[in-house]
């Protein structure tokens, strides 16, 4: 596909978007898995994954949409007041490196700022160098499991239920400090 990063703006992904463009979601999920399998994430993710309510998630969620396809997808949520969490991240593979996470990711922190949050978290594969390439460019800084349950512990806050407590060295964690 061709790409114009320019023409390309991330659109805030609502309750009512993400029901309208559940479809597309799914395929690009599964489009992911098929090519980045378990690099990408150990389980694929459902519709009710994907629909579900979390704090802040309509608000920290970014797509971007042609009137074709959906190209790309940053699922976030506010697990605790001050922490904003990246739960799901993926740009068609045909559409990558244009930029397309850069643009989603810096919507994600715009929102995160303006609902005040001090920080984004995010976790993923240790094997996923091109996740963590692209976090590393835009400022991102890395804790491996006990680091960060050190850290989160030091500053009171928690960071999103997911396998890095259960799986340590199977994940490595980051994080973006907003503040
Ligand atoms: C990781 C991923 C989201 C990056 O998306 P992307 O749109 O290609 O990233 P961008 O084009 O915005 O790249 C931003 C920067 O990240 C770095 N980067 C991205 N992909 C990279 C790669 N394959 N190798 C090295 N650096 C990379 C580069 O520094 C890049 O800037 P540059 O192109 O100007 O050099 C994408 O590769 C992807 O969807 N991978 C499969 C799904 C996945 O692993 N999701 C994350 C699960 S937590």
């Amino acid at each position: 596909m061709t790409v114009d990063p320019l023409a390309l703006a991330p659109t805030t992904l609502t309750a009512a978007c993400a029901k309208a463009w559940i479809d597309d979601l799914l395929t690009l999920e599964q489009t992911l898995r098929a090519t980045a399998g378990e690099t990408y994430a150990p389980e694929g993710w459902t519709a009710g994954q994907f629909l579900s309510e979390r704090p802040a998630k309509w608000q920290l969620s970014q797509v971007i949409r042609t009137d074709q396809a959906l190209l790309a997808f940053v699922i976030a949520s506010a697990p605790d007041p001050a922490t904003g969490h990246l739960h799901r991240v993926g740009v068609r593979p045909d559409c990558q490196r244009h930029g397309l996470f850069r643009r989603c990711c810096g919507a994600t922190v715009a929102a995160a700022r303006e609902l005040g949050l001090q920080r984004l978290t995010c976790t993923l594969t240790a094997a996923n160098t091109r996740m963590a390439a692209a976090l590393e460019q835009l400022g991102w800084q890395r804790f491996d499991a006990a680091g960060l349950t050190d850290f989160a512990a030091a500053h009171g806050f928690s960071v999103a239920q997911d396998e890095l407590w259960t799986a340590a060295g199977r994940f490595q964690a980051r994080w973006l400090p907003l503040r």
